[in-house]
């Protein structure tokens, strides 16, 4: 695996290459960044990953100083594994090198909601890193992971607008054996923290079967946001969504099948977590 700092050497790496398949991350790599980096061997070749903490999507509040750098076990990792043919490890002078003064904003019905209403710049700061890789990278198919699953929406929607000529492909939510999405952010738990965790799973678990056996979506929001209160989480939303546009279904789509996403996110004493499970009633 050749790793690469700049532009310009991605760009000598990559000369010639018609289908290159990219994976863009912000490293402190985990199994669940290793799947997608082999599912996007499967669909394109080369294989390229990105590592770059983009701080245009971190609120000054946010973990942006704290967010585990690991670059050297990230290679370790990526060379295990044997998917990856180039790393692009840019820093924040080569990716920004003037003030990022254009900007992407997404359209607030997706952006604003959700995620977006508790962390209003996020998706401008992810779309705009994101078209700036892509156009560092120029790849032909992209891999991004369901538990982002808004972030998954906004980059469709983005690539959609503006006629990108990327396939953006969607890899299914890595889960620890007890069910508790694979992130990052969950090192910062502490052990009973981390024991704790996989309930926000549970929950959206609950809701969908809940949903199924016929009850209300206001109700089981209403009831999810108890639940994670009284286990001493500080939730920020639970929401049954339509998968499509991430509107709120009426009653009758709830039964007539529409497909439907359940998201959460919470924070666990310091650590802010987010899932999401697909599901429909019928
Ligand atoms: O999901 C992430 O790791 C980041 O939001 C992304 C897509 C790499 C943009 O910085």
């Amino acid at each position: 695996m050749k790793v690469v700092h700049t532009i310009e050497e991605l760009r000598d790496q990559l000369r010639g290459q018609l289908r290159v398949a990219f994976v863009p991350t912000m490293g402190n790599l985990h199994a669940a960044h290793l799947s997608l980096m082999h599912l996007a061997r499967q669909h394109g070749d080369p294989v390229v990953a990105s590592i770059f903490v983009n701080r245009l999507q971190f609120a000054p509040n946010e973990d942006f100083d704290q967010y585990p750098r690991t670059l050297a076990e990230d290679v370790e990792k990526l060379e295990a594994a044997r998917d990856v043919y180039v790393l692009f490890a840019p820093d924040e002078r080569e990716l920004y090198p003037e003030p990022q003064n254009f900007r992407i904003q997404p359209a607030e019905a997706l952006g604003k909601i959700l995620e977006g209403e508790f962390r209003p710049d996020f998706f401008m700061g992810v779309s705009t890193v994101v078209l700036k890789l892509f156009s560092c990278v120029q790849p032909s198919v992209a891999v991004f992971g369901k538990k982002d699953y808004q972030q998954l929406m906004v980059v469709r929607a983005m690539c959609r607008q503006f006629q990108l000529p990327v396939e953006i492909i969607a890899h299914e939510t890595v889960r620890d054996a007890d069910g508790l999405a694979l992130s990052s952010r969950n090192r910062y738990l502490n052990p009973q923290e981390r024991a704790e965790a996989p309930q926000l799973y549970r929950l959206l678990q609950h809701v969908r079967d809940e949903i199924r056996a016929g009850r209300g979506v206001d109700d089981l929001e209403a009831e999810g946001m108890q639940t994670l209160k009284k286990r001493g989480w500080v939730p920020d939303y639970v929401a049954v969504r339509r998968q499509r546009d991430l509107g709120s279904p009426s009653t009758d789509e709830v039964a007539a099948g529409e497909p439907l996403v359940v998201l959460a996110a919470a924070r666990l004493g310091r650590t802010r977590l987010i899932d999401n499970l697909e599901f429909q009633r019928g």
